[in-house]
């Protein structure tokens, strides 16, 4: 299989839906690799769902690239995009570039996502303009989920709906290839897909868009502080995981395991030559 470009998720619009999920280390960026996904995303949820933080505004530059590199060791077929980290842009715009530089050139990624902010215009203009493709993110955006109200729908009367039509075509205009869709009700993400000629890829904001996102942690079962509406699990790894731990503690404890199987042994001969 060959390696996913920008120019492939562009041309992917209107032909078939386009799949992506997160990973943050090698294990997992390699089995969604092998499993033909289109793009991995090292998003900052690697803070809640990996590093057990609050709030994804807890990562920074560092956590993300040492993240980000374990991912393309594993990727040969998707796209990866190393999502910019709070401090990376938001505090430090002046930094942005810089910083987006640090995830293709460190750690390999193929592009960089940011979050919609109030000065997201110009920051994504001038990571653009240095060469880094860039997707967009609106709607809810984590890392300024404050601004907005806490975790909820975002666009649910005409004013607001109208807002993030607005910002999905600023960035479309700016030369984003994609923009990331999170809670926004299903016909107001209908619209921008409609309206845009760039690939929307929604995360709960219905079936219309172009693709989707998920949470890997999420869809797999392994994160269980809280679960979005939008997140299906698709399995439960985590009670399956609780039951291999069950089980190999019992094994230890009777002295089943290591049975013959997974033991070496030596010629009666030479432990005899040891008496
Ligand atoms: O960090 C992340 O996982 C994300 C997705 C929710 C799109 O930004």
């Amino acid at each position: 299989m060959e390696k996913i470009t920008v120019q492939d998720i562009l041309a992917l619009k209107g032909k078939r839906k386009i799949t992506m999920l997160t990973a943050y280390d090698y294990p997992l960026a390699s089995l969604i690799d092998k499993a033909g996904i289109d793009m991995i995303l090292v998003g900052d949820s690697l803070a809640n769902v990996v590093l057990g933080l609050e709030s994804t505004t807890q990562v920074g530059m560092q956590e993300m690239i040492h993240h980000a590199k374990a991912v393309t060791r594993a990727v040969k077929h998707a796209l990866v995009v190393g999502d910019m980290p709070y401090d990376s842009y938001q505090v430090n715009p002046q930094e942005s570039v810089k910083n987006a530089r640090r995830f293709i050139t460190e750690a390999k990624c193929d592009c960089v996502k940011l979050e919609w902010f109030d000065r997201c215009l110009e920051v994504t203009e001038s990571i653009i303009k240095s060469g880094i493709a860039v997707m967009g993110h609106i709607g809810l955006t984590p890392q300024t989920a404050d601004k907005l109200g806490g975790f909820k729908v975002q666009g649910k009367d005409a004013e607001a709906a109208q807002r993030l039509i607005e910002q999905a075509v600023a960035l479309e205009k700016l030369g984003c290839f994609a923009i990331v869709l999170e809670c926004v009700p299903d016909k107001i993400a209908s619209i921008i897909t409609q309206k845009l000629s760039i690939p929307t890829i929604g995360i709960g904001a219905g079936v219309n868009c172009d693709g989707q996102v998920l949470v890997s942690h999420d869809m797999l079962g392994l994160f269980e502080r809280y679960t979005p509406k939008f997140v299906k699990k698709y399995v439960n790894l985590s009670v399956l995981i609780a039951q291999a731990i069950q089980d190999y503690k019992k094994e230890v404890e009777e002295e089943s395991f290591p049975d013959k199987e997974h033991s070496f042994s030596i010629k009666e001969e030479e432990l005899k030559k040891l008496k």
